[in-house]
């Protein structure tokens, strides 16, 4: 067996999948929501029989390498890598000179990420060296134990003696002033570019990481009251996008994959000490504020949430904004609260590591949450401060699918408040009626838009056509009989899609007969034709019914007509056109023989209905 089949045999695809996506049985296969595309219902398919992970939606995945380089955005020969890792698949080793080569053509990306990975060595190497004692005796007397320091890869950025240590490391590792900049580990000064310093100096390093551990960025504590700002952080680099990435996601995934939710901090400190106090489904965004894409990739592997924010007014502003991000995409949010004896989520384990992992395992739900905020804030003694904190409430009970949580909210709401859940009710179609109808002006003025721009259109006819085509070849791959139907109505032609249209010819060659022509099936065609298949198999899953062969036969035959009327119709105006601007006579002829053998093939798929 080669490497790749030894590979694919040995990792069940939906094990390498959900590590990204959370997966859902359905029927033999799993579904998710893509990860490459951005969706609230499910079209990305994991079929185990067939070692596929594809989405319908926008066609991205393939088998388990195809997967790999397109989530991991690598190249074919990282992902066997990758993969061969995780399987123990030894793979035979690379010369130093075939290294270095790979290494020149590796590329700038990752040679970012390269640099990354130099850095944090350094960083560590330092932190455990003297230069870097008052660092580590600062980070301990905060009560992080060195098995957390070394599980986190903290480390110490120096600054005595000279300012540009980082820089003189990575120039020696053969990267260019260029690159160094780039990185972001690497500044250099306004008034002349030749002089470079470090961007990090005398800090305590936290590395952040992409989902997958790779380190991409640090974010950097100052020692000293003194320092500003007090976390200097990475800047957008090519490998480093804050609102994609989440600090500590890496270390919590299994812990956030066995417990089924996820608790959201605030800070890298706050991560750490949760993690080590035992509430390890723990995440924080680093230097920036909650973003939706921090959320949809934390909902690809759990529907619950919790928020543990600051205990102050900040910390409670900071959580209403995270409910109007999250709500929409469906999770079930709660929020992780204890008395006032702490600050912030790393004070709280500091003191009492127990009450915060009672705090965050019996957290309070959000209805709870923004009941008891809103009668505070507003109060409870007036009618009128009651009406306002009603108000607030019905703003976000209105975004709320589940009829038995509004009900549960509503009988709630109405016992803190003392009013009646009748009129709970009247506020809450008020508020929707008011919201829909901006919401019908919305839509008013999108058709307007999408009116004006016929590309858009385009795109989606061309869109639904692809769609079909796949449909039709799924069928006739499936039901191989039905190709005896339609091989004399359609032909290969009305397949846009290239890689479709030899699909289609292949069929024809295989129902023909005339196998090892000029037609042989290629890896790509291969694959695709798995992927057809499955289509097929979860169209039907999903509709929860399985096509007989008859049924088959008759959707085989109205699609293809359908398809091929449409391949007619343009062609005509095609060749109009063409008519009309034919130079020559010559021409004019010749595309009016095509244009007369169109028309007979016209009248052929008319005798059809
Ligand atoms: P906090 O100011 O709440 O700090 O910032 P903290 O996490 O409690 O830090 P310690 O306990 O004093 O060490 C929360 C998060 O906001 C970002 C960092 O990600 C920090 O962890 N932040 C804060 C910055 O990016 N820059 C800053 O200057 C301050
Ligand atoms: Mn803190």
């Amino acid at each position: 067996m080669d490497h790749v089949a030894e590979i694919k045999n040995r990792i069940p695809i939906e094990d390498l999948v959900s590590q990204y996506v959370q997966l859902k049985k359905v029927g033999r296969n799993f579904k998710g929501l893509c990860p490459f595309h951005s969706e609230r219902s499910p079209s990305f398919y994991v079929s185990t029989e067939k070692q596929l992970a594809y989405c319908f939606g926008c066609r991205k995945g393939g088998d388990h390498f195809k997967f790999i380089q397109e989530i991991e955005g690598i190249d074919f020969v990282e992902a066997l890598k990758m993969l061969a890792e995780k399987a123990r698949v030894e793979l035979p080793t690379v010369s130093h000179e075939q290294r270095e080569k790979i290494r020149v053509q590796k590329s700038a990306k990752d040679r970012i990420i390269e640099m990354h990975e130099i850095a944090q060595s350094f960083f560590e190497e330092q932190l455990w060296s003297p230069p870097g004692s008052h660092a580590l005796s600062y980070i301990r007397a905060r009560g992080v134990s060195d098995d957390t320091i070394k599980n986190f890869h903290l480390g110490y950025a120096p600054a005595q003696g000279s300012s540009d240590a980082m820089f003189r490391l990575l120039i020696k590792e053969g990267f260019s002033k260029d690159e160094c900049e780039q990185s972001g580990l690497v500044l250099s000064r306004n008034t002349d570019n030749s002089v470079h310093f470090d961007r990090f100096r005398n800090r305590l390093m936290f590395p952040i990481s992409t989902p997958l551990g790779k380190v991409c960025a640090f974010g950097g504590r100052a020692l000293s009251k003194e320092d500003e700002p007090k976390y200097l952080n990475s800047p957008e680099t090519p490998i480093y996008h804050k609102s994609d990435i989440l600090y500590g996601f890496f270390e919590a995934k299994n812990a956030i994959r066995t417990a089924g939710s996820v608790v959201f901090v605030e800070g890298y400190m706050d991560m750490i000490a949760a993690y080590q106090s035992g509430v390890q489904n723990v995440v924080a965004t680093s230097g920036t504020a909650l973003t939706n894409e921090h959320l949809e990739l934390i909902k690809r592997h759990s529907d619950l949430l919790t928020f543990s924010f600051d205990a102050d007014s900040a910390g409670r502003q900071a959580t209403l904004r995270a409910f109007d991000l999250a709500l929409p995409l469906g999770f079930t949010i709660s929020v992780a609260v204890w008395d006032d004896t702490a600050k912030d989520p790393d004070e709280m384990c500091a003191k009492n590591p127990q009450k915060y992992i009672d705090a965050t395992k019996k957290p309070q739900p959000m209805s709870e949450f923004l009941i008891d905020y809103f009668a505070s804030v507003y109060g409870t003694e007036r009618l009128d401060q009651r009406v306002t904190a009603a108000q607030a409430l019905v703003a976000f009970i209105a975004r709320v699918q589940s009829p038995l949580f509004v009900d549960e909210w509503i009988k709630q709401a109405s016992i803190k408040l003392s009013v009646s859940v009748d009129a709970l009710y009247g506020e809450l179609q008020q508020y929707k009626k008011t919201q829909k109808k901006s919401s019908q002006f919305k839509m008013a003025s999108k058709s307007d838009d999408s009116a004006t721009s016929t590309n858009s259109q385009n795109d989606k006819n061309n869109d639904r056509q692809l769609q079909k085509s796949e449909y039709l070849l799924g069928l006739l791959l499936t039901y191989q009989s039905t190709i005896s139907l339609i091989n004399q109505m359609v032909q290969p032609e009305i397949f846009l899609d290239p890689e479709l249209k030899s699909v289609y010819r292949w069929l024809l060659d295989q129902y023909n007969q005339c196998s090892g022509g000029q037609n042989e099936a290629t890896e790509a065609m291969k694959s695709r034709v798995q992927m057809l298949m499955l289509y097929v198999e979860q169209m039907q899953s999903d509709a929860e019914r399985t096509l007989s062969e008859h049924d088959a036969a008759q959707e085989v035959v109205a699609i293809a007509l359908q398809l091929a009327r449409s391949y007619v119709t343009k062609q005509k105006s095609q060749y109009l056109n063409n008519l009309r601007t034919a130079p020559t006579k010559e021409l004019k002829e010749q595309i009016l023989a095509e244009y007369e053998h169109l028309l007979s093939y016209e009248h052929r798929l008319s005798i059809h209905t």
